[in-house]
């Protein structure tokens, strides 16, 4: 470890079976080994409330506190987090546990902070057990109060469903064939589904918090869609995230960067910790391919680009055995005589070489993409117009072109102040409450300019139809009314009289207010409008009716982005910059993407070089870091 440089270690997380072998018996033992020998060599250590995954004991103790899911059926045991979130049985033997570690380690010198969970939900976020089903309830009597209430909200009297009685309602459980869930039903168990797994961390870092006043984290999962990350970031004393590429994705590297981008974004742009990435192939996608050389030190260097103070890795030491024998590590089976061992201790090399860039904030980026959890669950529910329509496609569409422009993104929520930018995106937003509207709305008026795409601004948080025309809640800031949704076979596109093709979508309907600025030129919707754009008081209003395909949209962000600023003006496509900004200085963060070598003209010191100067050459596939003169 000291060879690579690592200076901070998770340790526990999956060893509760280790701690305490039996019920209120514990071994700290090894534990104490380990961290004392970590302390001695200089390593700080990250330390798990190791509740991840409970012991064999725990289920054979409490056979209902096992998962459920959907069709009914009780998961076994035999792999991880085997438990149901709303088990009152597992959060006690949980903070129990965590409670017993803080007791022993709070005042260890090598601990500096606390790892509680991890990645919450990851295999148990929906659970539909008897027990889920009357924490559901409790949940929706806090929500609604009465039954009137609820029964509006999930518009009962479709179908027969009007609830007289609280014990009725069951957790949206797999219903009879080729038929269709209640959707306000389905909303609601997503959001308990998503509180529970909340309350539970909160239980769990109370617990340690009790005792010990060191900083705690818990690690999210990116763009992970079963559960909000937004709302646990207040229990948290900084954020962390683990990212893992999908290796066959032709635009990982993008992926990447809007990943970070939110997770910066959910820190409010405060540094944050890659909690784990790999080094190189994972084992869990169906074909697990090697990073190429230098992959992973490009992919360290974009998430310390976009804020993060720190790049760990899952794992330290590659197992001989277990479900991920193939997961791939700091120590591979192979040794240190290995290409990923050099790389790991380059990179320790790398980020030591960087330091003075810890606690500095990524400048302030010019495009807020808005993406809202409940929106998305709301938007990819079935019985819906397509099925092709995901607010990820299109969020990543957006952020695809400003990423290739070098513009600076952050993801935000629907809560997240707007000032400072000067475009917003809303990506097939489909869900906006009438606040976020009227924040929308003064945003644009101000002098801010806005895209709404299709599928934007349909429901409110009940998930009911704003009528009067789509899109009810952004018609008349936009200036259009649409009558109906035309949605395209599979792979169809749809010319347009500007900008080039759509596909996914199109629709009937006219501007009321807003210039038409592309029409669709074919079929049945032919000079409807497909790409509108309305002045507002200092601002503009744009709608884009259909999904671009890269190209069309390429051009028009040409034109809706002409005004705003790069990172660094004139570099190549697949070379990316992003600034980090401190008291001390700046530093502009050049990782090149492509086969060619680049000249970025910044001028400074090149800190993993010590070039000083600048232009600074950065040749293909490496990286740069540069203190700005
Ligand atoms: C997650 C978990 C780790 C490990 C990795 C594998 O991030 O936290 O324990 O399973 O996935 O990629």
């Amino acid at each position: 470890m000291q060879e690579a440089g690592v200076n901070l270690v998770s340790v526990g997380i999956f060893s509760w079976a280790l701690l305490e072998p039996e019920p209120g018996t514990y071994d700290f033992g090894w534990l104490d080994r380990v961290l004392d020998k970590l302390h001695a060599g200089g390593i700080a250590v990250d330390l798990a409330t190791a509740t991840a995954s409970p012991p064999p004991w725990f289920l054979q103790q409490h056979p209902e506190a096992a998962m459920v899911d959907a069709r009914g059926v009780r998961r076994a045991f035999g792999s991880r987090q085997a438990y149901c979130t709303a088990s009152p049985a597992f959060r006690e033997a949980a903070t129990g546990l965590a409670t017993e570690l803080a007791k022993r380690y709070a005042d260890h010198p090598a601990v500096v902070m606390w790892h509680v969970g991890n990645e919450y939900g990851n295999h148990n976020a929906h659970c539909y057990c008897d027990t889920s089903a009357a924490a559901f309830r409790t949940w929706l009597r806090r929500r609604y109060g009465t039954l009137d209430r609820l029964n509006e909200a999930w518009l009962t009297t479709f179908w027969s469903q009007r609830y007289t009685d609280w014990d009725q309602i069951e957790p949206p459980r797999e219903v009879s064939d080729n038929s269709h869930p209640n959707p306000g039903q389905q909303l609601d168990f997503w959001r308990y589904s998503s509180d529970a797994l909340l309350e539970l961390f909160q239980a769990e870092a109370e617990a340690v918090r009790a005792i010990s006043d060191k900083p705690l984290t818990t690690n999210f999962m990116g763009f992970w869609k079963l559960s909000d990350p937004r709302p646990w970031v207040a229990a948290e004393d900084l954020v962390s995230n683990d990212h893992y590429l999908i290796a066959e994705d032709e635009d990982r590297t993008q992926q990447l960067a809007m990943t970070a981008d939110l997770t910066r974004s959910l820190a409010h742009g405060e540094p944050w910790l890659l909690m784990e990435h790999s080094t190189s192939a994972v084992n869990w996608q169906p074909r697990n391919i090697a990073k190429t050389t230098g992959e992973m030190r490009r992919n360290s260097f974009q998430h310390v680009a976009r804020g993060a103070d720190g790049a760990m890795f899952f794992q330290w030491r590659a197992s001989r055995a277990g479900s991920e024998k193939f997961h791939s590590a700091m120590v591979p089976h192979a040794g240190t005589e290995s290409r990923v061992w050099r790389d790991v201790v380059r990179l320790g090399d790398d980020l030591s070489a960087i330091a003075e860039v810890a606690g500095t904030r990524v400048a302030q980026a010019s495009v807020a993409i808005l993406f809202d959890w409940t929106s998305w669950w709301a938007a990819t529910f079935d019985s819906h117009p397509s099925v092709d329509v995901d607010p990820m496609t299109t969020a990543r569409a957006w952020h695809k072109a400003c990423w290739t422009r070098n513009l600076g993104v952050d993801v935000v929520g629907v809560d997240d102040p707007l000032d400072g930018y000067e475009v917003v995106v809303l990506p097939v937003q489909y869900l906006l409450s009438d606040a976020t509207v009227e924040r929308l709305t003064a945003f644009v008026e101000a002098g801010g300019t806005l895209v709404a795409t299709y599928f934007t601004g349909i429901v409110d948080e009940h998930d009911h139809i704003r009528l009067g025309g789509y899109p009810g809640a952004l018609r008349d800031l936009l200036g259009v009314r649409i009558e109906e949704f035309c949605p395209l076979p599979e792979g169809d596109e749809i010319p347009l009289t500007a900008y080039g093709t759509g596909t996914i979508w199109s629709e009937r309907g006219r501007a009321v207010g807003a210039d038409v600025v592309a029409a669709y030129a074919f079929g049945d919707v032919a000079g409807d409008p497909a790409v509108t754009r309305r002045r507002v008081g200092k601002g503009a209003a744009w709608y884009v009716g259909t999904e671009l395909t890269p190209d069309a949209l390429d051009t028009l962000v040409s034109q809706v982005l002409s005004e705003t600023r790069p990172v660094v003006a004139g570099l190549p496509e697949g070379v990316e910059a992003v600034r980090r900004v401190g008291e001390q200085g700046s530093y502009v963060f050049v990782i090149n993407h492509t086969h060619e070598p680049v000249i970025v003209p910044v001028r400074g010191v090149e800190l993993l070089s010590g070039n000083e100067g600048g232009p600074h050459l950065v040749r293909a596939g490496q990286v740069a870091v540069i203190r700005e003169e």
